[in-house]
């Protein structure tokens, strides 16, 4: 959320200048702008970058002339990812209502722009994206859908030839590519239980009957990412509790080693490209109450470098603790758990539960100013790594969606319950924290265990699954199906969603405080809808409360709207502190802690 502050300007210093050069000021094209992604040309004369305004998801790509006098030659609409093939070749996705369907190239050699279109994605559950190889010989044209996968290649020296398509898309198989020395790096979910394994093959015979198995991760491993360098691949890995590295060089894949990154760290970020020289592995660590930290890999000397020294022990009061809680079908769900360690009680610590679980994506455990309060203030902080998400690969999430979401709701309960039995808080002093799809399973708890939590706190959550995804008017509706169902296709799909779908659930008991904080031009959770939940929400506590003569409700139901502003939240600093300070001040209010 920061990030945009520190590049509000691009420099540029060249030689005999000893100030900075601004290039272009983002105030100039957006009050309440951010950058998404900058790409310098190969040749440098060219500079493009995407800026997208907090109101919008759809970004603007601005292209700036190098050179003596740099100038903004091109602005584009609508544009979602690009990338440079030469100095004068640009290629793109447009996006519009939430999606990306087609790449067009862009041209300058004529002196003008001039546009063509490349490729269109016929299957709208797809998303269009591109990315360039590391080492700049291709552009990937990534078709993804949430299952499944097609990469075609443009060739960056013959940028005006058909792209080359790798694997014609095929049932369940999900993949991504990159280029080194005239070999394609690929992973793909064919190893055992359908993880991600590396495999390769010649560009010449990209199709998957040439993969060649390079490098598969161990069992309940999640293969992050994949990093090729001149000489070296650097694979990023994790377990619920820890990640590491698994570094080869590309002659000798079985010359292997392996550097575990330190144990604090909860959340990795690579470097931006710009940076990237040579056979150095450049990334930042952090853990919700760490501030980011730099980081460099050397693959050559197998050394981890890192800004204050590796072995400094990071926050030496604070306790993490990685524990599980079994499920009710048995699965073992893991939790992060943050505390300062302190002579006052756990059991009368305030504790606020976060999860998320869907889409296979692990929960955000990127540094927060406001959680780094909390955790000082003597709050207990506890991260469900529920199904649904991805901290224990491609399979945790298969587990957790569809007609297995309800597996999230009981892992959900199962590690609220554990944190209690391990002498954890307690439920009057317990708050659940949820953003976007993380609503679900959090607007669900609420309707099923309402006096094992005392307050919610949710930003811009979906909680009216069974309307969207029947309304096939709203941007998302196709594109999740593989996701939730299709209850409007589909019979046992509409039955399945109707057993949890928040709002379809809502009705007369207690409820826990609940606050929703909405922006009213998001595209994915229309405030409409975040309206009907909270109405419908205070009609049933009204008839609970009037059936069983107790006038005058004990919980708080608070809508926070905020004009202006999409689904992503506020950039602006300001903006974005006094959405936490709201939030703190509903929790310390609604968990009767004094300050
Ligand atoms: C590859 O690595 C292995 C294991 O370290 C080593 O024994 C072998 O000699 C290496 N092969 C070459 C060709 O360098
Ligand atoms: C850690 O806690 C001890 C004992 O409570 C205290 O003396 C020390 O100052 C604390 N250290 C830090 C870095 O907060
Ligand atoms: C509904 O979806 C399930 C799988 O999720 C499938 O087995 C079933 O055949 C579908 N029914 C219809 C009527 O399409």
């Amino acid at each position: 959320m920061f990030w945009s502050f520190f590049f509000f300007f691009f420099f540029s210093y060249t030689q005999g200048h000893q100030q900075p050069e601004i290039l272009l000021s983002l105030s100039a094209v957006e009050s309440t702008a951010s950058l998404q992604r900058v790409r310098l040309s190969p040749g440098e004369k060219f500079l493009a970058a995407t800026v997208k305004s907090d109101h919008s998801e759809e970004a603007s790509c601005v292209i700036l002339k190098l050179g003596d006098n740099p100038a903004v030659t091109h602005i584009q609409r609508n544009v979602f990812s690009f990338e440079w093939a030469r100095d004068e070749v640009l290629f793109y996705t447009s996006q519009s209502n939430l999606r990306s369907l087609h790449v067009y190239c862009l041209t300058f050699d004529k002196g003008y722009p001039e546009t063509s279109l490349v490729y269109e994605e016929q299957d709208s559950r797809f998303f269009v994206e591109l990315w360039c190889s590391k080492d700049k010989k291709f552009i990937t044209i990534n078709c993804n859908s949430k299952r499944n996968s097609e990469v075609h290649l443009i060739n960056c020296f013959c940028p005006s030839r058909t792209p080359v398509l790798v694997q014609p898309r095929t049932a369940d198989l999900i993949y991504h590519v990159d280029h080194r020395n005239e070999e394609l790096y690929i992973l793909a979910n064919i190893g055992p239980n359908s993880e991600y394994q590396l495999l390769k093959t010649a560009v010449s015979s990209p199709s998957i009957e040439n993969w060649r198995l390079i490098y598969s991760p161990g069992q309940s491993v999640k293969l992050v990412d994949m990093e090729l360098f001149d000489q070296h691949c650097v694979i990023l890995a994790r377990t619920p509790q820890c990640f590491y590295l698994d570094c080869f060089p590309l002659g000798n894949v079985s010359h292997s080693s392996r550097i575990m990154l330190p144990p604090w760290a909860c959340a990795v970020e690579a470097a931006s490209e710009l940076h990237l020289k040579g056979d150095v592995f450049r990334f930042k660590l952090s853990s919700p109450v760490e501030p980011p930290k730099d980081f460099l890999y050397s693959p050559v000397k197998r050394q981890l470098f890192s800004e204050e020294g590796f072995t400094k022990k990071v926050q030496t009061n604070c306790t993490i603790m990685h524990t599980d809680a079994r499920s009710q079908d048995g699965t073992l769900v893991p939790m992060t758990v943050f505390h300062m360690g302190s002579d006052r009680q756990l059991t009368d610590r305030p504790l606020l539960v976060h999860v998320y679980g869907a889409y296979g994506m692990d929960l955000d455990m990127a540094f927060k100013p406001e959680s780094r309060l909390l955790l000082d203030s003597g709050w207990i902080l506890a991260y469900c790594h529920v199904r649904g998400g991805g901290e224990l690969g491609l399979a945790w999430h298969a587990a957790g969606c569809l007609t297995k979401k309800k597996n999230g709701l009981d892992d959900l309960k199962a590690c609220i319950v554990q944190l209690f039995k391990l002498g954890l808080s307690q439920p009057s002093l317990t708050a659940l924290t949820a953003s976007s799809a993380g609503g679900v399973l959090a607007g669900a708890f609420c309707n099923e265990n309402p006096e094992l939590i005392r307050a919610v706190v949710l930003r811009a959550p979906f909680l009216d699954v069974l309307h969207s995804m029947q309304d096939p008017s709203l941007a998302l509706t196709i594109e999740e199906q593989e996701e939730w169902g299709d209850p409007a296709m589909n019979s046992s799909h509409r039955d399945y969603i109707a057993s949890y779908c928040p709002f379809k659930n809502l009705r007369p008991q207690t409820y826990p405080s609940i606050f929703i904080t909405a922006y009213e031009e998001d595209q994915r959770v229309p405030l409409q809808s975040l309206w009907s939940y909270i109405n419908r929400l205070k009609d049933v506590v009204a008839t609970y409360e009037e059936v069983n003569g107790k006038a005058g409700s004990s919980s708080t139901i608070i809508l926070d709207s905020y004009p202006g502003i999409g689904h992503s939240g506020p950039t602006d600093l300001k903006k974005s502190i006094q959405e936490s300070a709201r939030h703190l001040a509903f929790l310390y209010r609604e968990l009767g802690i004094s300050t």
